[in-house]
């Protein structure tokens, strides 16, 4: 016990670290150059959307499969859902709130996840955020009604004493992050699950959805197959395959939302699922929005040093060697295109690369020509607190690491502008 709570001590300062020694200087960007957009690997230039999608599209969608997130290595529906919960009555008669288990079986193993679905009383079909939450579906609102998974409790039975909390203490912990009663104001639902139930943020592939597909005697994914963000991905897509049999949800409006790792998630998830009909990443930064080639703020190596679990081993190779990778982070936004995608980056998190992240929606920005929408339109750094919102959007705001409410505020307007 007392070496896991060392090795966890240790991480932590190893990450800290990490963030005080990485490079933040612009004049220390090695000269790069990205992989074209609109170049096929064969040489032949994209010039139609009709060839991105036949050609380019794929050929971009399997290299960041095979060298970055990691391929799914089978099919699994799920089995069976069940409505735990209904209320026509939630925050302050406002809102519906269902509470429905998905639940995946195959051979012996099962696996359960919660969704918590909020929608907004007055609309009848409502579009809505999917986005997974960190810290369990009870965090997120104040509300006791709120049901508490068991992977939530077994987490905190495993927890060191002065960490563990008691689910009444932990009800409504991440709700700044969760303006929920805003997003039903402006005629949003709300669907969130704990991304942990998944597959838990550890290194360790014996748990969560991984071992379903696993064949006698494996132990973890082969080279090219799923990390964490995947298996994160891929239960986004196993919620919209539920919310699409929602009646009054409206399928065609489908938003998937997340932040940090869950942003670069949240990417990954809506550059292979084309259901998805918009796309947020907020402050998702390396292996997200940001372009691994500017080696600012996090880099590739850091980020597989300290979470070896999120990409799939294939990625290793590019640890300090960002130039032989066949792709980089624009090339992920142009995946979303020509479905409007709004990136979000905050001042301090310096880590995650702010201009990186402009830089990517910038670089994206030819492919949603090929389709007569508005990409970025500037390569001016927009001020702090200065969205720019065409069909890929894009702010910087003032403070931290963080999802407040001003940026659910510019992702209402920003799904306004594009999906109303
Ligand atoms: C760390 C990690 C980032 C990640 C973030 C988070 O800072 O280095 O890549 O986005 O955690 O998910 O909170």
């Amino acid at each position: 016990m007392k070496l896991k709570l060392l090795i966890t001590l240790l991480s932590f300062v190893l990450v800290l670290n990490a963030q005080n020694q990485a490079n933040y200087d612009e004049s220390k960007i090695p000269d790069y150059t990205l992989p074209d957009p609109l170049v096929l690997l064969s040489g032949q230039k994209v010039k139609t959307s009709e060839i991105w999608e036949q050609e380019r599209r794929p050929e971009i969608l399997s290299l960041f499969e095979e060298q970055v997130y990691g391929k799914i290595p089978g099919e699994l529906d799920i089995t069976s859902y069940e409505i735990l919960e209904e209320s026509q009555d939630a925050f302050n008669g406002k809102a519906i709130r269902k509470q429905v288990k998905l639940t995946f079986e195959k051979q012996d193993k099962k696996l359960d996840v919660n969704l918590l679905v909020c929608l907004p009383k007055n609309v009848k079909k409502a579009p809505l955020f999917l986005a997974y939450n960190f810290g369990g579906n009870q965090t997120v609102v104040d509300d006791k009604e709120v049901l508490v998974s068991e992977v939530w409790l077994q987490k905190q039975a495993n927890a060191k004493d002065e960490n563990k909390l008691e689910p009444e203490q932990s009800r409504g912990k991440g709700k700044s992050r969760w303006p929920v009663e805003k997003i039903i104001d402006a005629g949003y639902g709300l669907a969130t699950m704990y991304y942990e139930e998944i597959d838990p943020d550890k290194n360790d592939f014996s748990d969560g959805i991984h071992p379903f597909f696993y064949t006698e005697n494996q132990t973890r994914p082969a080279d090219n197959e799923w990390g964490a963000i995947s298996a994160w991905a891929w239960g986004l897509t196993k919620a919209m395959d539920y919310l699409e049999k929602d009646e009054a949800v409206d399928k065609s409006k489908i938003i998937v939302m997340g932040h940090s790792r869950l942003g670069k998630t949240a990417l990954w998830a809506g550059a292979q699922d084309q259901r998805f009909a918009m796309v947020i990443s907020n402050n998702s930064g390396c292996g997200g929005a940001s372009l691994s080639r500017r080696r600012i703020g996090e880099s590739i190596s850091e980020m597989n040093k300290n979470f070896p679990h999120w990409c799939c081993k294939n990625f290793d190779s590019y640890n300090n060697n960002e130039d032989a990778l066949p792709v980089d982070q624009h090339l992920l936004i142009a995946l979303i295109a020509p479905r409007p995608i709004y990136i979000a980056s905050a001042e301090e998190d310096q880590w995650a690369d702010p201009k990186g992240e402009f830089l990517s929606a910038l670089n994206a920005t030819p492919v949603y020509h090929l389709y007569g929408k508005k990409g970025l339109e500037t390569d001016i750094f927009p001020d702090v607190n200065q969205p720019i919102q065409h069909t890929i959007g894009y702010h910087v705001r003032t403070g931290k690491h963080d999802v407040t409410e001003y940026d659910w505020e510019q992702f209402i307007k920003f799904a306004d502008l594009n999906l109303k």
